[in-house]
């Protein structure tokens, strides 16, 4: 007997001061399908996200834009909830890190640190904008680089000459926000103390979950010595204040990833049976991941399990990362039109081409994996359109017209209907290991096979003959069986068409179906499941997102 396990799945929070781009949706599509997977086999699956609220650029974008941090907050997180809605993202809670159960898992989980020692203070020198009075962070001071002498360039890095440094180094260093130069200037800050938890690290690190080049990373910085690190930031800030202190915020950072136990709890709280506590103490047996970018494994991979084990929470089962998204081949590019905003796409395209494409090229490993707009079309049209949805359109037709829309009453190719469910632990296991695009070429091979059944009997020819009509009904049937189960397989990548499919079958198309297939059952009339994409599509489509860069260009000169 398998039991069912109970899993709690979150996706990075995305920053509250921007849209959501189809950079964010290889995350989100990636999360998802892993989700809906586990819940199409009989676990039971939790997915839980929410907006990242604070910080200084929110604080800073909402005063450009002439509303309070909170109003900012607000229509952005309903932007992105409509976003992610439309892309079928089936979140159970998509909440904020600005709500009150964040506020007191901040708190809690600090004080925590604080009485066992892990919290150490001291005061720092830091630049400061004298004109804003505010602290500035590296990337808020621009000036001429040290090196090539290229002007405006940014607090650490030259984007000229590549040089590394930091921003005392800068010639003639600006505020960024005000233009004023900056004077150093002292604070005292609060300093979580890592150190303490490099045993704790190196072995969750070693547990075996994690991928190895996140492992690898891990141990790299392990190797070399952990730091101390800053949580605390000076009033002005868009934030927590810290308890215990004046004008003290918690750093966005650190109640960040608090986020996702606060949308957690929040669902709990509205949701009958269902126990923060199971999930989240200290010797829980429910599973735990978060799937991230590659850019934020330091967060995930230390800060966060020495938060949880400080305040005796349970650590992560395991920490998916995925690389960053390229669109033909190049860095996602505003003059090009491929940085493409997810509202964007959905004006031209439908969603699900996306996340087919997406689960066509993902796998486990941390590559970057590149939208080739050329390729998706080609891709979704041949393996969709001309294969997948081709099994139904050539066999319904028949059923409905000359066998009033029933299948046979037996099996006739029962080897052939078998060969197809018996892929099921094959295609789970790579579903399971996030290898999604191995489950698709597992697919593609079925629905190859069942075009060519379909195409050596011809049941077209049959039905011209006398005497045929049992053959052609069992030829269809067969072809729909084939085609329903490759739905079935389908199903956590493709919702909609999916959801269509189980209207046309009527079948829900539930994972167990593999083993019984559909005889002397009755189906709908067939109406066509996805239709192809055409390249003025995607043109149409760059177009728009280069208008939507002029449109936010040209907003931004208005606001100075
Ligand atoms: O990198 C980012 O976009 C962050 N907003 C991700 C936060 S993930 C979690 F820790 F909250
Ligand atoms: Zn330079």
């Amino acid at each position: 007997m398998t039991t069912t396990r109970e899993i709690l799945v979150t996706s990075a929070l995305p920053y509250a001061n921007g849209s959501i781009h189809l950079g964010h949706m290889l995350e989100y599509i990636q999360t998802d399908i892993w989700v809906r997977f586990q819940r199409h086999t009989g676990n039971s699956c939790h997915y839980v996200c929410a907006d990242d609220a604070h910080g200084t650029a929110i604080m800073l974008r909402a005063e450009q834009e002439g509303i309070t941090s909170e109003q900012l907050i607000a229509k952005v997180q309903a932007e992105h909830e409509q976003d992610f809605s439309n892309f079928n993202v089936s979140f159970d809670n998509f909440y904020s890190t600005h709500s009150p159960e964040n506020r007191e898992f901040s708190e809690y989980i600090y004080r925590a640190c604080e009485a066992k020692g892990h919290i150490a203070s001291r005061t720092i020198t830091q630049a400061f904008d004298p004109e804003k009075q505010l602290f500035l962070a590296d990337r808020f001071i621009k000036g001429t680089c040290p090196k090539c002498k290229t002007e405006d360039q940014y607090g650490d890095n030259c984007e000229s000459c590549g040089a590394t440094y930091s921003p005392s180094d800068l010639i003639n260093p600006k505020s960024a926000i005000s233009g004023a130069t900056p004077i150093q200037k002292d604070s005292t800050h609060l300093f979580f103390k890592l150190p303490d938890f490099e045993e704790l690290l190196k072995q969750w690190t070693r547990s075996g979950s994690l991928q190895s080049e996140i492992a690898n990373k891990l141990a790299e910085w392990l190797d070399s010595g952990l730091q101390e690190w800053d949580i605390s930031r000076d009033a002005p800030y868009f934030g927590f204040e810290i308890p215990g202190q004046k004008n003290k915020f918690f750093y966005v950072w650190l109640d960040a990833p608090i986020g996702y136990m606060a949308s957690f709890k929040n669902l709990c709280d509205r949701t009958e049976k269902l126990d923060f506590d199971h999930y989240w103490n200290k010797n829980s047996n429910t599973e735990l991941y978060h799937f991230i970018g590659k850019d934020i494994i330091n967060f995930h991979g230390l800060f966060w399990p020495a938060m949880l084990h400080a305040a005796d929470f349970r650590t992560p089962t395991a920490v998916y990362a995925h690389g960053f998204l390229t669109v033909n081949g190049q860095k996602m590019s505003k003059s090009r039109g491929t940085f493409i905003k997810a509202g964007t796409y959905l004006r031209h395209l439908n969603p699900e081409y996306l996340r087919y494409y997406f689960a066509a090229k993902l796998n486990n490993k941390v590559d970057d994996i590149d939208l080739n707009l050329e390729d998706f079309v080609q891709r979704v049209n041949s393996d969709l359109v001309g294969k997948v949805v081709n099994i139904a359109s050539r066999s319904a037709g028949f059923i409905s017209k000359k066998f009033n829309g029933q299948l046979s009453s037996a099996v006739s190719e029962p080897e052939l209907l078998n060969a197809f469910s018996n892929e099921q632990y094959a295609i789970a296991d790579y579903y399971e290991n996030r290898e999604f695009g191995k489950a698709i070429k597992s697919v593609m091979a079925l629905a190859d096979q069942a075009n060519q059944y379909i195409a050596d009997k011809a049941p077209w020819v049959l039905a011209k003959q006398e005497g045929s009509e049992q053959q052609v009904q069992d030829i269809c049937s067969t072809g729909l069986n084939m085609f329903r189960m490759l739905m079935i397989y389908l199903k956590p990548i493709l919702p909609i068409m999916t959801q269509d499919a189980a209207r046309f079958l009527n079948d829900n198309l539930a994972w167990s179906g593999l083993n019984t297939p559909l005889v002397g059952h009755s189906i709908e009339k067939f109406k066509p499941l996805m239709t192809r994409i055409e390249g003025i599509q995607i043109e149409a489509m760059l177009e728009d997102s280069k208008v939507e860069v002029a449109k936010e260009l040209a907003l931004k000169e208005k606001q100075g």
